[in-house]
């Protein structure tokens, strides 16, 4: 499976786009199989349905677990390290793991949970998570994954969305220096979530929960009960393997659906190639599990692919800015995988938290989320990789399930703030405005960014909409998937992304919609209209402005923008909170009476050239706007 050089990767990008069933049919051999595949893939765009390894029967852990344990049960799956250092670190190997998730898969069993029921996990990065994950994949049990910063209100859309059974979550856990009482949200949300019929507590720390007798267990009285042994469930390739949600630029967010052949062999495929790990190499990705990067490689990806990965509890600034760096040094990372927003905060502390003896140990650099700038590019080549490590600048998706676009460890060449080349398998393709693609003529050209064919680890559906699936992806762009992103290509094939071309914001790297944020506050009484939009900013990439009116008879700036701020953490997370609130006479309108945001988008960046703003509604209230605008 493994790509070796340069003209190996053109040679097998060439295989794959001429003949990707074959292609595909030989990758998919690596894996264990309980029956093969009836066809390689189907794909109907105007449908917008598409299978992978259609009438195929597997389960993804006895490729993550089993075969490994046959052959290395000893082998390091992850070293965990807690959130305070002070605490001890666990090794779990291959054979622990398997046993600890065929154990939880029995408590699985005995709360009523089968094939196809979903279960909620909101938890922290404990082992315990990995454990329950993939407990619910060994018995066929859909994993929905929410991520222990959202609120009480986005767990229960979420829970009620996907008509959980089972929650899985952990008392309480310190996030740095933060106590973050999981179960009292959880509490919140269970008040309006009736498809939950029981909820297991992992206690993480000594604080004292509330349980409510006949509902709520602690995970370590279930498992007392359970039995080591559990046969993997028979899972149809096309079966769904887990629910995550991610922000549509408008309403409730949707739940991307994959599935478990197809997305197996995707993510283990792309691990190996982007990464090049070896049998003795450490690799460590920071993200949380509760995104799309912690599913598929610090889960499914590196567990099929048998590495040896570091999984952190903590944060990068806890107990302070060293701890990553100490992280790499005390399990000689090889590999290390992070955000750029992480990248830039720990870039502006300076060098003297880096100790460049602690950082021997790397060789292969990736980032993953946003658009790296080129300053903070030079800064992880020059002070964390020493000049000596490949920089993976990887693009991908929650709907694309793995790495699309980005260099091969040692094997493609690196382009500063580039993705560079697109994996074997991916034809990506640059529209213009009118829905043509782009001709490539020598030259640099730029678009929105489309791809052109299926790929296995590709997003199936929406949960139970598979109509906005069709209208979100498949429409915008006859016979293509669009993806939301601005690109451009380079004479020499290069992709770089150049952002959202939608209302989504990434912020810090996490994916926001404005709407329900606008939503949120709108439901204040004394606001009238709001409207958010993204500016730029040094270290999270983009931070939100709110531009907020108010009705009448209403003074009080700081309470309404405290209130503000409240209803947000309630409602979506503190990750959602506006970094600047501006209270307003009025919003800009068009003559038809919708909000220009173009021009609150300028005024949130510090530019002050509008164009003609002659034909608003209302001219006069931007130069008020403008006056007062939070620098
Ligand atoms: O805009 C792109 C940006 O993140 C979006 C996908 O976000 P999400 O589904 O949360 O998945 C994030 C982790 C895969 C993309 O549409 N994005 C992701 N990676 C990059 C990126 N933008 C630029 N460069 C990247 N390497």
């Amino acid at each position: 499976m493994r790509i070796t050089s340069l003209e190996d990767y053109h040679q097998q990008y060439q295989k794959s786009i001429e003949n990707p069933a074959a292609f595909w049919d030989k990758i998919a051999q690596n894996f264990y199989w309980q029956k093969k595949w009836d066809s390689v893939y189907e794909a109907d765009f105007e449908k917008a349905k598409f299978s992978w390894f259609k009438g195929a029967e597997l389960n993804i852990t006895e490729n993550c677990l089993d075969r490994h344990v046959r052959k290395n049960p000893d082998k390091i799956a992850f070293h965990w390290e807690p959130n305070n250092p002070s605490e001890d670190s666990i090794n779990i190997t291959y054979q622990e793991l398997q046993d600890r998730v065929c154990r939880f898969s029995y408590v699985l069993h005995e709360k009523g949970i089968g094939k196809g029921d979903r279960v909620c996990l909101y938890m922290p990065m404990i082992p315990e998570l990995v454990v329950a994950m993939l407990a619910c994949a060994r018995i066929g049990a859909v994993h929905s994954i929410v991520f222990a910063g959202f609120s009480s209100k986005a767990l229960e859309n979420r829970i009620n969305d996907a008509q959980c059974k089972l929650l899985i979550t952990a008392n309480s856990f310190y996030r740095g220096s933060k106590l973050i009482s999981l179960k009292e949200i959880c509490d919140v949300a269970l008040e309006n979530t009736p498809t939950i019929e029981n909820v297991i507590v992992y206690r993480r720390t000594i604080e004292i929960t509330p349980m409510q007798e006949g509902r709520d267990t602690f995970w370590f009285d279930e498992l007392s009960k359970a039995y080591k042994e559990c046969d993997p469930a028979v899972m149809n390739a096309e079966d769904p393997l887990f629910i995550l949600y991610t922000s549509g630029s408008t309403g409730k967010p949707k739940g991307v659906v994959h599935t478990c052949g197809g997305y197996m062999v995707g993510t283990t495929y792309s691990f190996e190639n982007v990464f090049q790990v070896d049998e003795n190499d450490v690799y460590w990705c920071t993200a949380d599990i509760g995104w799309i990067t912690g599913h598929s490689y610090i889960v499914y990806g590196p567990l099929a692919f048998g590495a040896t990965s570091v999984l952190f509890e903590g944060v990068p600034t806890y107990p302070d800015y060293r701890r990553f760096w100490q992280i790499v040094q005390k399990y000689q990372v090889s590999h290390f995988y992070t955000a750029p927003t992480a990248i830039r905060m720990l870039a502006k502390q300076g060098e003297k938290y880096v100790d460049a003896e602690s950082l021997t140990s790397l060789k292969i650099l990736g980032t993953v989320g946003e658009p790296i700038n080129e300053e903070a590019w030079e800064w992880y080549n020059e002070v964390i990789g020493q000049r000596k490590c490949p920089i993976l600048d990887t693009w991908w998706q929650t709907e694309t399930g793995a790495i699309m676009i980005s260099a091969l460890a040692d094997v493609t060449p690196n382009k500063p703030t580039f993705a560079t080349l697109p994996l074997p398998g991916v034809l990506p393709a640059l529209m213009d405005e009118d829905g043509k693609e782009i001709v490539f003529n020598g030259k640099e050209i730029q678009g929105n960014l489309c791809i052109k064919n299926p790929w296995p680890s590709m997003a199936r559906t929406i949960w139970s909409d598979h109509e906005r699936f069709k209208k979100v992806y498949f429409s915008t762009y006859k016979g293509k998937y669009f993806t939301g992103d601005g690109a451009l290509r380079d004479a020499d094939g290069n992709y770089r992304i150049t952002g959202r071309v939608d209302d989504i914001i990434i912020i810090s790297g996490h994916n926001l919609s404005t709407a329900p944020i606008e939503n949120a506050i709108n439901e204040i009484e004394i606001v009238g209209e709001s409207a958010i939009v993204g500016y730029p900013d040094d270290i999270k990439g983009n931070a939100l402005y709110a531009f907020i009116s108010l009705k009448e008879g209403t003074s009080d700036e700081e309470s309404i923008k405290k209130a503000i701020l409240e209803k947000i953490s309630q409602d979506i997370g503190a990750i959602a909170k506006p970094s600047k609130i501006q209270i307003v006479e009025d919003l800009p309108k068009t003559r038809s009476g919708k909000i220009m945001r173009r021009i609150l988008r300028k005024i949130a960046a510090g530019e002050r050239d509008f164009g003609d703003t002659s034909t608003l509604l209302n001219p006069d209230v931007v130069e008020k706007i403008k006056a007062k605008a939070i620098s």
